[in-house]
């Protein structure tokens, strides 16, 4: 269906959260190139479920700032609104020679991936196409820039076909009815069709599982309110959202078989970052023998990393804890604050890791370099 979006922060469509509004969302993209291929088009998450808020973005300070402030979001979705993103500014860039846009491509590229740090899906892809750009050293701009956009096109046609092969593996270690309990937002608003976490539910649906997902409201940005709980609803999935300290409640009264999240950077032992409080659920299922399952794109598996420690957390404003969501301000003046976006979970409480390659389990070192392998067999043979 065609969107229609207006320049930067202008709305076109707009309306309050319910059913037939909630049941529109599909018709929209995440994230995609404009028609005229001069900007990136996204929903503004920031503002769901309220609206359904269309944002169009050209210069490198609205893309940064749209994924600093998470109006585009999740590792996948970042990865793929950096790829159009740089395109963008590529074409933008004024240089005749190859070597002037190259030192403008980098310095944008720099640029975009400074704007979040844990997410590795952001590095990656901006790396994919840093490589399209060397792989044509000496050609001229505007060859490059053709190449550019087939490389930015086809990473977020990838995310489609990934996220829906994860699904396929999801959806086998699970059976009709079961109750699956998900942290954060791992769906469609943060990939661009199925999402990770949520990939085999959709499936599922597809097939008549009829599952029962619990979404934890995932303080403090409430992406399992604002978006998980607003998707997946709107797909017409039996979902039922909680408070973050219920997960514990829901698990001990035996209503969830499987815990499934998403992932913003697999380190090679395993330990596994996502969102702030995804460390918990994973170790109160431990407890209750629930399996915890992460969804992981190839593409946000880090061998560079040896463990979770390696992994830099971002730390976000106090304001996201002590003000953002309340009518007035809901902590005393000058109280410390410690805001971090994700936590590592350590692979020891993980019992498998999905990916769009088929299900690594420990030992991961050994199995998620095995994955790895794969990968690189099936683009040699591309
Ligand atoms: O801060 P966010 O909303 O970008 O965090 C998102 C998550 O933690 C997701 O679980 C993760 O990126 C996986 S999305 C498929």
């Amino acid at each position: 269906m065609e969107q229609s979006v207006k320049q930067q922060s202008g709305s076109s469509v707009a309306a309050p959260a319910g059913e037939s509004v909630c049941r529109r969302l599909a018709d929209y993209e995440t994230v995609r190139l404009s028609e005229a291929g001069d900007a990136v088009e996204i929903i503004d998450q920031t503002k769901l479920p309220g609206r359904i808020e269309l944002v169009s973005l050209r210069s490198a300070e609205d893309i940064y700032d749209a994924i600093y402030r998470l109006r585009v979001r999740g590792a996948p979705a970042i990865g793929v609104a950096a790829a159009l993103g740089i395109y963008v500014l590529a074409g933008q860039i004024a240089a005749k020679d190859y070597g002037t846009f190259y030192r403008e491509f980098v310095r944008q590229k720099e640029y975009l991936d400074s704007a979040r740090p844990t997410a590795v899906n952001l590095s990656w892809a901006l790396n994919r196409m840093q490589n399209v750009v060397e792989c044509h050293k000496g050609e001229s701009p505007a060859a490059v820039l053709g190449f550019l956009k087939q490389e930015a096109l086809a990473i977020r046609q990838e995310d489609e076909e990934v996220c829906r092969r994860i699904g396929e593996h999801g959806l086998m270690l699970l059976k009709p009815g079961d109750g699956i309990l998900t942290h954060c937002n791992a769906g469609r608003l943060a990939t661009c069709r199925y999402g990770t976490a949520t990939a085999p539910v959709y499936l599922g649906q597809e097939r008549g599982y009829h599952f029962r997902v619990f979404a934890d409201e995932t303080r403090p940005l409430l992406q399992g309110a604002r978006l998980t709980a607003y998707e997946l609803y709107a797909s017409g999935v039996d979902v039922t959202l909680i408070c973050d300290n219920m997960s514990a409640s829901v698990m001990q009264k035996g209503w969830v078989n499987a815990v499934f999240v998403g992932c913003d950077r697999v380190a090679a032992n395993g330990d596994t970052a996502n969102k702030i409080g995804t460390s918990v659920v994973a170790a109160v299922a431990h407890y209750y023998g629930v399996p915890v399952y992460v969804c992981a794109p190839t593409s946000t598996i880090d061998l560079n990393t040896p463990d979770g420690a390696a992994i830099r957390i971002e730390q976000r404003p106090e304001e996201e804890v002590t003000e953002m969501w309340y009518r007035e301000r809901m902590a005393p003046d000058g109280v410390k604050v410690y805001n971090p976006a994700f936590d590592v979970t350590d692979h020891t409480l993980i019992d498998a890791i999905i990916t769009e390659y088929g299900v690594a389990r420990a030992p991961y070192e050994q199995t998620l370099a095995g994955i790895a392998g794969k990968r690189m067999a099936e683009e040699t043979e591309m």
